[in-house]
């Protein structure tokens, strides 16, 4: 039976983990030498220099992509993808996205994911298996490891990091598919001839190292192979659907077309998917190459989606939005290992109609502006300015915001707690008087809660379980706070029960 659950962040400072006494026994899964992944480390952008190369000089995932499908469809697959499981009408199965740094923060998430995991017949990954760039090689201490005691299959959706290695680790791995021959050289001179010259190729597998972690897994129930990067498992009364959205974030037309054949019908359906469509306040529908876009399929009634979760974003969102007569559930689930990416600068949320009042995150703007404030406190040492306490930062962003604390607090609004708001990137109210008007988001996003990464509680991981009837689904959102309390009752962060009869 499952221990009852610790108090939430919502309802206190200690459920947030600021309060850990005693840390976690996760250490004990993890290698001896362990390395921590620095993005800021000269090496680690070298090799994730794909992302750059496919936005400067063209992205050539879709087109991969198709030799990928091409080559599992000459081997053999289902031409839908579809995984047909056995599952009963009621049952339960595991989902986190991005995981796989190999390091403290990933290996935090395991001991409380696998107490929520008892019974459950499968997880799904969803995105960037494998940080820094997919590799095949790396496999053992970020996947084989860590999930080793896990005793069901594990599905998987790539996200970009995984594409930096040409998908070669992914298909290898969840696929068994054999290395794609070399393709086409691009003519000279062009832009894909300009793109090739620089392009990182997959890493050669290293067979004994692979078979080696490969064994960590072995156990008949933990066995599954997954048609292609892109895939529909039938799982009792559900259709689960998982979409590859590459380096870029769109899918390729065949997989557009793919999508819209298996999404038919009045079986209940989720999406999984490598890049969130509602993600810090902002709409992304996700676009099909020649036109449409992946949301246009989700809000469709004739195919009755009535969750769509993405990972991409390390941390948990949730937008219940309301479609015709309809909630579909849009989800962010990407705290499932790597570094966290802040929540502090999202701004007052009001899109699609959900405002404030269902708009729900993890970790709590409050809780990451503090993480931040004492982060920064103590690589400026600066701690005097930075550093703020959790009821202090809760207070500032209520202010800012203009919007109820979501814990309780007694905290006055100072200006000193104002001025590292600001400095931090807090929004201001939305037509308010802001001075901030760079692209905060997109800086922390892209360049500062990379170079963030904390390896000691509280982490601010999450994990999600979804248990499944004929008539509804749960999904719950754990917190893996890196705190002993909370590997043995992992506290629930977020739950929405979603009727499946309706
Ligand atoms: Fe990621």
């Amino acid at each position: 039976m499952s221990p009852s659950p610790s108090l939430s962040s919502r309802e206190s400072s200690a459920g947030a983990g600021w309060e850990c006494s005693q840390p976690g026994t996760y250490t004990d899964l993890m290698p001896e030498r362990v390395h921590n992944l620095s993005w800021l480390n000269p090496g680690t952008l070298w090799r994730s220099r794909n992302d750059l190369l496919a936005r400067w000089f063209g992205d050539p995932t879709n087109d991969e992509r198709r030799r990928w499908v091409a080559q599992q469809l000459g081997a053999g697959a289902p031409p839908d993808f579809t995984i047909v499981r056995d599952d009963p009408a009621s049952y339960s199965f595991m989902l986190m996205g991005d995981t796989g740094e190999g390091d403290a923060p990933q290996y935090a998430v395991v001991p409380g994911f696998l107490k929520m995991s008892e019974g459950t017949r499968f997880a799904v990954i969803a995105s960037d298996v494998i940080y820094p760039t997919g590799s095949v090689n790396e496999y053992g201490t970020k996947f084989f490891r860590p999930y080793r005691d896990y005793d069901a299959p594990i599905y998987a959706v790539p996200g970009n990091h995984d594409w930096y290695d040409g998908l070669g680790g992914f298909m290898r791995v969840f696929c068994r598919a054999p290395e794609l021959p070399a393709g086409s050289r691009p003519a000279l001179p062009s832009r894909a001839w300009l793109r090739r010259l620089f392009w990182k190729n997959p890493d050669v597998p290293d067979e004994r190292r692979l078979a080696e972690a490969e064994s960590l897994r072995s156990r008949p129930a933990q066995q599954a192979v997954q048609p292609g990067p892109y895939w529909a498992i039938d799982a009792g009364p559900v259709r689960i659907v998982g979409i590859d959205t590459g380096i870029s974030g769109g899918i390729d037309r065949e997989q557009g077309e793919w999508l819209r054949r298996v999404s038919q019908g009045p079986r209940p359906k989720i999406l999984v998917t490598g890049k969130p469509i509602y993600v810090d306040g902002a709409y992304h529908p996700c676009p099909v190459e020649d036109g449409g876009t992946v949301d246009e399929i989700v809000r469709d009634p004739a195919c009755n989606y009535v969750a769509a979760i993405g990972g991409d974003i390390h941390n948990y969102q949730h937008y219940p939005v309301q479609v015709g007569d309809r909630t579909i559930e849009y989800l962010v689930s990407g705290g499932g290992g790597a570094f966290m990416h802040a929540t502090h600068t999202i701004p007052r949320v009001n899109v699609a109609g959900v405002g404030e009042e269902r708009f729900r995150c993890y970790p709590l703007r409050g809780d990451c502006l503090a993480f931040y404030g004492r982060l920064y406190g103590r690589r400026l040492r600066m701690k005097w300015l930075f550093a703020l306490t959790e009821d202090q930062a809760a207070a500032v962003i209520s202010k800012r915001l203009g919007i109820p604390p979501k814990r309780g607090t007694n905290a006055s609004v100072t200006l000193r707690t104002r001025l590292v708001a600001s400095l931090l990137g807090v929004p201001g109210r939305p037509h308010g008087r802001s001075w901030f008007r760079l692209p905060v988001r997109r800086v922390y996003q892209r360049f500062l809660s990379p170079a963030s990464a904390s390896f000691a509680p509280p982490l601010f991981k999450s994990f999600m379980r979804v248990d499944v009837t004929p008539e509804s689904l749960r999904i719950r959102c754990f917190a893996a706070s890196g705190c002993l309390e909370h590997e043995i009752a992992p506290p629930v962060e977020d739950e929405v029960t979603i009727s499946l009869t309706r």
